[in-house]
Parts: structure tokens; sequence; C-alpha cells
């Protein structure tokens, strides 16, 4: 049955029937995260216990209260029903992913990415993923392609489960975690492939997936979240910047989510090659 029938069903004495009920839940692990409009928050408890019951896979349910904040993207969740540890386990193609969805972002919308880019990979890459978060992209890329990882990441928290979900996917071998920030803290003319998985500001790391990129060129994947309109533009600034450290740039675009009111999410695949 669907989630928005089976509200209906559990909770239709609660909820007047001219309340828009929500057609799904993100499920990270054991935890179902809930988006619920103003009129639907003040049932939000009553809408945890029954999401409970729908699917035996979930132990908590929470609700979004609010942006997802900060240099570290701290998502803002309430815990409305269940389970009060949150600290789960979540599996995605084969890969396994310790993480907090209450304290850290793990998007439903790029799980498509996630699986999809070791494809672009190959199995003799040295890979740099500058904003590592619990290893989203860079455990994929180092269990699915094969290839050798450094993922950086500059929130202790999630570091400490970084470190944890490269030994929990035996792929400690070839692949090793950095603290600190990405702009400081990184290997140097040495990758063939740099993701930037971030969405505030990325064009301004740039300059330091550059400086991490082998001298000779390859990828770099930078995500951004801007309006439709300024794709060209944003284009435009990356084959400046990279043109300014001595690269020719190739610049393809890609579309990953609709992110807010007006706002996408894309991935710009950018080819750098040496004249
Ligand atoms: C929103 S998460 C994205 C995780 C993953 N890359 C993805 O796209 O699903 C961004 C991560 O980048 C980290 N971060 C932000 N600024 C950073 C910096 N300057 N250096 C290293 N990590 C950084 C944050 O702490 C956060 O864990």
């Amino acid at each position: 049955m669907q989630y928005k029938e089976f509200l209906r069903r559990e909770l239709g004495e609660v909820l007047p029937d001219t309340l828009l009920l929500p057609r799904g839940f993100h499920l990270v692990g054991h935890v179902a995260l809930l988006t619920l409009n103003s009129e639907l928050s003040q049932f939000d408890k009553q809408i945890g216990e029954a999401t409970l019951k729908y699917d035996s896979k979930i132990y908590s349910v929470a609700v979004r209260v609010g942006p997802t904040v900060g240099i570290i993207r701290r998502p803002a969740y309430k815990l409305v029903a269940g389970d009060t540890d949150t600290l789960t386990t979540h599996v995605e193609n084969e890969v396994s992913f310790r993480i907090d969805p209450l304290r850290l972002t793990f998007s439903g919308g790029n799980r498509k990415e996630r699986i999809s880019l070791p494809r672009m990979v190959q199995s003799h890459e040295y890979v740099v993923d500058m904003f590592a978060c619990v290893g989203q992209f860079g455990i994929h890329i180092a269990k699915q392609a094969g290839a050798r990882v450094t993922a950086i990441e500059i929130n202790p928290e999630a570091f400490k489960l970084l470190e944890g979900n490269i030994q929990l996917n035996g792929v400690q071998n070839h692949m090793n975690a950095l603290f600190g920030d990405c702009r400081v803290v990184h290997p140097v003319n040495s990758a063939d492939r740099v993701v930037m998985g971030y969405l505030h500001d990325t064009v301004e790391f740039l300059p330091a997936a550059l400086d991490i990129l082998s001298s000779n060129g390859g990828w770099i994947h930078l995500h951004a979240t801007i309006p439709e309109k300024e794709t060209k533009s944003y284009c435009n600034t990356i084959s400046t910047i990279s043109h300014d450290d001595g690269y020719l740039s190739a610049v393809h675009v890609r579309k990953i989510k609709h992110y807010s009111p007006g706002i996408v999410h894309y991935v710009f695949d950018i080819e750098l090659t040496i004249e």
C-alpha cells in the first residue's frame, strides 16, 4: 500500500481530510526522515507512530524542522517517534555507511550519482574526494571502481565515521582519510580525478582542486546549486579559473536534482588537459 494511503487509513480519524499528506520519506538505515507542511506539523507524533508501523525496517522517525546550515552542513531534524539512537548503518549498492542522519547530511537525491560515478572511474586512477563527509562518494569509488582514494573532511564527527566506514567496507588498503580544510590539507599535483561534493560557493574551492590534480590534467566533478539560467556563466567562470592555472577545460553539465524553488543542483564534469 502507498504510504499516503496508509497514513490516511491509520490516521483518518485524527487528520482532517483537507490536509495534504506526505507521499513518502527518506530512509537512511533504520531512520525515516519526513518533511511535513506547516499544517501537518502539529500531528508529527501521530504521523511518526504510524510511520513506524508502515515498514519493519523503520525504528526511528524524524521530521525536518529547519534548513541545513553551516560549513559542516548540519541538518535540522526532530525525533518524533521510536528509538532515540539514530546512529545507523545505511547500505547502498553493497556499500555500508555508519551515519547519524539527524546530525550529518545523507542526500536521497544524490543516490543515483553516488552509484553511477564509480562507473566513470578506472581502477588505475587516483581520486581525491575533497568534501568526504562519511565517505558518500569516496567509498563507492574505492569499493566499486577499485581506485585509490584520498578523502578529506573538516568535521571531526564526520571524519571519525569516515575512518570507521573505510574499515567497515574493507577498502583501507587503497583508501585513506585526511582531517582538515581541503584548501589546506591536500595532496598536490597527483590526482587523476577530484570530486567536489559540496553545494555552497563550490567554485571558490576550484583553485585547490586544480592544485590537487595532476599537472597532466584529469577530471574534476564540481557540484553546485544555481539558477538554471546561470549555468553558462558558471561554465565560463570554471573555464577562466582553469585557464589561469594553465589548463584547457571542457565543461559538461548534468542535472542532479531540483534543489529549491528556482534552484537546481548540477554537477559540472570538467575535463582538464594541457596544451
Ligand atoms: C553536504 S556534505 C556532502 C557529502 C558528500 N560529498 C555528498 O555530496 O553527498 C559536505 C561535507 O563537506 C565538509 N566540508 C565543508 N567544508 C570543507 C572543507 N573546507 N574541507 C573539507 N571538508 C569540508 C562538511 O563538513 C560536510 O561533511
